[in-house]
């Protein structure tokens, strides 16, 4: 099998704090692989050094073959990895639709005057812009909500512009940061549904997931954090029957 992206040993630590302890594991192309684990286990600090938001202490990240450690952000996202975040970042007095668009880096392909003047290439642009976000919405069941205020939608719905703002750049690797944080039991099974469905379409998808149930049943592998460190790897199968995750889950506060 392939592997799209490969984590060697990486840490980072804040102050005294040792947030990722020596990780390492790799996300085999086409696969969903979900990372669990605590409260506080790294997990997001985890999705943050892959993004090129904080950068590592020490560690390698190696997407596709190529040497992506220190990279910023914009030069991940240009290389097609595409993230969400734990705490949503919707800009609540945009549109859906401007929400979503967000999630495009070519938007000021144009020049201004260009932009100013309407001129037919950037109308083109902006009809081509439209119907990628409009895409990107439909694979989410939002594309009724187009014209919407961001910040008018229930909250189930404002993950879901996340997620498309998130899709419409195409990514061939996608983050996903706690996606069924605040969701209801309904809600999470919908969005099993659709990161399946994002899924079979060829994007291999990354997934922190504090729901054990939405992990085991969508994931062909599972990394477990503890504390920063890894604490088993596996199938899902493979990571319930492991003692020491059964232990630290079951001392969990859930
Ligand atoms: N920016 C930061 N500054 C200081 N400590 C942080 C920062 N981000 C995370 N931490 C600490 O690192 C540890 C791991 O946090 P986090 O990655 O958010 O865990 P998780 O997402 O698994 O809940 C926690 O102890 C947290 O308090
Ligand atoms: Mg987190």
């Amino acid at each position: 099998m392939n592997t799209i992206m490969e984590v060697a040993n990486l840490s980072k630590s804040f102050g005294g704090i040792k947030a990722v302890r020596d990780v390492s594991f790799s996300v085999n192309t086409g696969t969903i692989h979900a990372v669990i684990g605590p409260n506080g286990a790294g997990k997001s600090t985890l999705f943050n050094l892959l993004a090129g938001a904080t950068p590592a202490d020490t560690g390698r990240i190696n997407f596709n073959g190529k040497d992506i450690t220190g990279f910023p952000t914009h030069k991940i996202a240009a290389l097609k990895i595409a993230r969400t975040f734990q705490n949503l970042k919707i800009a609540p007095k945009m549109s859906v639709l401007d929400n979503i668009r967000l999630g495009l880096h070519t938007v000021c392909k144009t020049g201004l005057i260009a932009s100013l003047l309407r001129t037919p290439s950037v109308r083109r642009e902006e009809r081509e812009t439209y119907e990628k976000a409009e895409a990107a919405a439909k694979r989410l069941d939002i594309h009724h909500l187009l014209d919407r205020e961001a910040g008018t939608l229930a909250y189930g719905e404002q993950r879901s512009v996340e997620m498309a703002r998130a899709l419409i750049s195409d990514p061939l690797l996608l983050l996903l940061d706690e996606p069924a944080a605040g969701l209801n039991s309904r809600e999470t099974e919908d969005l099993a549904d659709r990161i399946k469905g994002i899924n079979e379409t060829g994007i291999t998808v990354l997934l922190v997931e504090h729901d054990m149930g939405l992990v085991m049943r969508i994931s062909d592998h599972v990394t477990v954090l503890a504390q920063g460190a890894k604490l088993a790897s596996g199938t899902p199968r493979e990571v319930q029957d492991n003692k020491e995750v059964v232990r630290i889950y079951l001392g969990d506060d859930e």
